[in-house]
């Protein structure tokens, strides 16, 4: 079948050359003064040319290999459902925000998945040039050097990190807000960095201990999800269940202690009968 006659090598090979080509439009694009910004559901909500730019440059150079493979990315192909079938999961520019404000945390980020398992994690932030990458069962690298998760088991001794900006949004402000409150008062330092894949990819260096992220996308998660686990971390769902690609509420952390301590302090923010008005 098709599936047999895939070489992921072949498809690595060539993920990291077309990353590598995107880096350079996302790079051109940084440093440029002038760029078209749109918003789409909100004054939060950025948009440029070079996402799309970017989308387009990774799926075409990906169709023409692979004119069989799908693709589920943030620009174009948002609204797909993974099947079993090779399949992409891209976000041609995640942390737009940063891009737009010349805040140097933005990545690209591009998994493959085969059977609805994560082969292929690829995080670059051409910026700062830092290429992370990680394939199914061969550990994960910085810039080819392999790189490990932290040995954090408490929070008490954790860098935690939060997507702080979500709570911009009047539906999600209270559990973020209150998560947030909860998990800060408690760890030894709590970071936000508009960028959900290099967040990912900084628990997976041991940088970060531990990473918690809901309401947002597959692209935003997939590629770093297994940038975690190839370092040795853990990456579960919000309540402490199995992640899965499609519904990417997140915790991720180091070690298991740690992931729990997390799922836990969650569950009594989520308690707390308190509203911020
Ligand atoms: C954003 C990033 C960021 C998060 C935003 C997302 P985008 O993705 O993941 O970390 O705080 O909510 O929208 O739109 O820049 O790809
Ligand atoms: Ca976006
Ligand atoms: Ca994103
Ligand atoms: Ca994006």
């Amino acid at each position: 079948s098709d599936e047999d006659s895939i070489n992921l090598d072949d498809c690595y090979n060539l993920a990291l050359d077309l990353v590598r080509k995107a880096g350079d439009l996302v790079k051109e694009g940084f440093e440029k003064l002038s760029k078209t910004v749109e918003c789409k559901s909100g004054s939060w909500d950025l948009v440029t040319e070079y996402d799309a730019k970017v989308e387009n440059l990774l799926i075409n150079g990906i169709t023409c290999s692979y004119p069989g493979h799908c693709f589920i990315a943030e620009e174009t192909k948002a609204d797909e459902v993974l099947t079993d079938a090779p399949t992409w999961i891209i976000d041609p520019v995640d942390g737009t925000n940063n891009f737009v404000h010349g805040i140097p945390f933005t990545a690209i980020s591009v998994a493959f998945v085969l059977k609805k398992e994560i082969q292929i994690g690829i995080v670059y932030n051409p910026i700062m040039n830092e290429m992370y990458t990680a394939r199914l069962g061969q550990g994960a690298f910085l810039n080819g050097k392999q790189i490990a998760v932290s040995n954090a088991k408490t929070l008490d001794e954790s860098m935690y990190c939060h997507e702080i900006s979500l709570a911009r949004r009047d539906a999600l402000r209270d559990k973020h807000m209150k998560r947030v409150y909860k998990i800060t008062a408690c760890s030894q330092g709590i970071r936000s960095f508009g960028c959900a894949a290099l967040s990912l990819a900084y628990v997976a260096r041991g940088s970060i201990d531990c990473y918690h992220l809901e309401d947002l996308y597959p692209w935003d998660v997939a590629a770093g999800a297994l940038l975690i686990r190839e370092a040795g971390g853990k990456v579960f769902k919000s309540d402490g269940g199995p992640y899965d690609i499609m519904d990417p509420q997140v915790v991720c952390a180091a070690t298991d202690e740690l992931s729990r301590e997390v799922v836990e302090a969650i569950k009594v923010a989520d308690e707390w009968n308190l509203r911020m008005e």
